[in-house]
């Protein structure tokens, strides 16, 4: 190797040293310069065939070189990872962040919530049943026998098994009073299933039960508790009315309406173009209704109520047709957030 060749080695090296801009660089540099195959290495090597004087001089200058060079890479390789680290990242930051998706509650668990809320510092107590039930407790026991043409006004979802889905929450009634002791105070939310569909009607819907059985209860307890239910679920000044009614297992028996708020009175097709809305059905248990659970109707009394929880919902919320609240349309739910 000659002396001009080594000249143009470090020239070269020194040239290149200045233009290097990026780890890679770093790393192809010391290949070609100072790895094994390097160009500095084999001239290193190579330096052994000339005159002893030219070879320590060629020698020492390639080792300081080589020094040099290495020290270099040392500072530039330190400069080049703080500016990697500080490089802008391949994202877009003004893109706008992406909103977490918040759930909310039902407007008829809300509801359902509510209701409990009224009549449990009442004394009542919330407990639940089956909605498979049998037709003991749904109808027999409730003073619906096999012949009662009531069987017929709740079109029944009948099991092979010969078990139905309740028609009604009223059958936790029956549960509740072989389960206590009188006297007692419940009440009781669930599904309920009938076999109707259209605006106001829906294959499954909702129900909450209430019963109370005393020594001494009125219908005037009836009316007083029904009354102030009415008015802390839908203000103040809510028209109200009750009607007398038939029910198998009340006596008497009797249906609350609430004015429309819909229309406000003046006939939509929510009230069927009467301006009132009926929510509950309710009475006096029937001694019948006693005797099945072994209550004396002698020493016991009480009342009984089954409110509808759509039909609740639909008059606070405004809401005119009953299938919006399963069709579950996110614009829908999250109007109840
Ligand atoms: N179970 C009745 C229905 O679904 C509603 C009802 C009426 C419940 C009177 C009662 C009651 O507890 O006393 O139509």
């Amino acid at each position: 190797m000659k002396i001009e060749e080594i000249q143009r080695i470090k020239d070269e090296a020194l040239r290149e040293l200045r233009a290097l801009r990026s780890l890679s660089d770093l790393e192809n540099f010391k290949v070609k310069f100072l790895g094994k195959k390097g160009s500095i290495t084999q001239a290193l090597r190579e330096i052994k065939g000339l005159p002893l004087e030219e070879r320590k001089k060629t020698g020492a200058e390639l080792n300081q070189l080589r020094q040099y060079l290495e020290d270099e890479l040392e500072s530039k390789k330190r400069e080049l990872l703080f500016l990697e680290e500080d490089k802008p990242l391949d994202i877009d930051i003004t893109l706008p962040g992406r909103r977490p998706l918040y759930g909310g509650v039902h407007p008829l668990a809300k509801v359902i919530d509510e209701l409990c809320e009224v009549f449990t510092p009442l004394g009542f107590e919330v407990v639940t049943g089956p909605e498979i039930e049998s037709e003991y407790y749904n109808f027999t026991a409730l003073n619906i026998p096999e012949w009662h043409p009531a069987r017929d006004m709740q079109a029944t979802f009948y099991l092979q098994s010969g078990a139905l889905l309740r028609t009604h929450t009223s059958p936790i009634q029956i549960r509740a009073m072989l389960a206590r002791k009188p006297p007692l105070r419940i009440i009781a939310p669930g599904k309920v299933y009938r076999c109707d569909a259209d605006v106001r009607h829906s294959p499954m819907f909702h129900q909450v039960e209430g019963l109370m059985v005393d020594r001494e209860v009125s219908f005037s307890d009836l009316k007083g508790v029904l009354s102030y239910f009415a008015r802390e679920v839908f203000g103040e000044g809510t028209r109200l009315r009750f009607r007398p009614s038939y029910f198998p297992f009340t006596e008497p028996s009797l249906e609350m309406d609430i004015g429309c708020v819909i229309c406000g009175g003046e006939g939509c097709r929510v009230c069927s173009n009467t301006g009132w809305i009926e929510i509950l059905g309710a009475g006096m248990v029937h001694p019948e209704v006693l005797r099945a659970v072994n209550y004396d109707p002698e020493q016991w009394q009480g009342f009984a109520f089954g409110l509808g929880v759509e039909r609740i919902a639909m008059l606070k919320y405004g809401i005119d047709d009953i299938r919006l609240f399963f069709e579950n349309h996110l614009y829908f739910l999250e109007s109840f957030k």
